[in-house]
């Protein structure tokens, strides 16, 4: 069992929603008000995560989704046990474009892999940490693959049924968890939805002071 200070949140939504521009955002305002922060992506963010992200969006390939989603989950557990755990640890802010909740959407309601497993999975490869705040950046498919333009990765390339099951995913977790995800309406202007952002981090931060969360391995 650990106990940890820092807080953790993820930034969630279908390919072109924007949330990349917006955690960069996010970033600009913490950095500007002084908190300790870091940001990493998912799957990514260790020397060995961004090997398999160049594997995963890579169009050569089709993996079954069994393997996919394993591969995932691989990058999961080498971002959270190498960088953000230890950040957590040091009282720091850990912004992260994408976390558990992606494996759910994508290769759960979109892929049909069982939710319960993946469940399980992102249990064993996280140690039971789940994000303190989820902003879920909603956008309808038109939109953001009109946003996306014509170039694709592998994930991205999905057909357009896959892709409606994953926004239907992530807006059936948003009901299922309220308190932890919000959902803020991509459409809105990019400063408008950074402003909104940055309120919800804001009141968490200040909320989580003494705060501590507890995981196990
Ligand atoms: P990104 O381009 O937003 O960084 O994400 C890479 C792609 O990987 C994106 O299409 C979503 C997908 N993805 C999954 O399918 N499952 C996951 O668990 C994660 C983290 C990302």
């Amino acid at each position: 069992m650990f106990e940890t200070r820092g807080l953790l949140i993820s930034l969630e939504g279908i390919d072109g929603c924007g949330k990349t521009t917006q955690a960069e955002l996010l970033c600009g305002k913490l950095a500007q008000n002084g908190f300790d922060y870091i940001q990493v992506r998912e799957p990514g963010g260790t020397v060995f995560g961004e090997q398999i992200r160049q594997i995963l969006l890579d169009n050569r390939y089709s993996p079954l989704l069994r393997t996919e989603m394993l591969l995932y989950m691989a990058a999961r557990s080498e971002l959270t046990e190498q960088v953000i755990l230890p950040a957590l640890f040091a009282g720091k802010t850990v912004i992260c474009d994408r976390f558990t909740d992606s494996t759910l959407a994508y290769q759960g309601y979109g892929g049909g892999t069982d939710l319960s497993l993946i469940r399980l999975l992102n249990y064993k490869v996280t140690g039971g940490l789940v994000p303190h705040l989820t902003i879920l950046l909603d956008l309808s498919l038109e939109e953001a693959a009109r946003r996306r333009g014509t170039s694709a990765d592998r994930m991205e390339s999905k057909d357009i049924r896959y892709h409606r099951r994953v926004r239907k995913g992530y807006l059936d977790i948003a009901r299922q968890e309220p308190h932890r995800m919000k959902i803020v309406d991509a459409v809105r202007a990019v400063n408008d939805q950074s402003e909104l952002i940055w309120r919800l981090v804001f009141r968490k931060i200040d909320s989580n002071k003494s705060a501590r969360s507890a995981y196990e391995f």
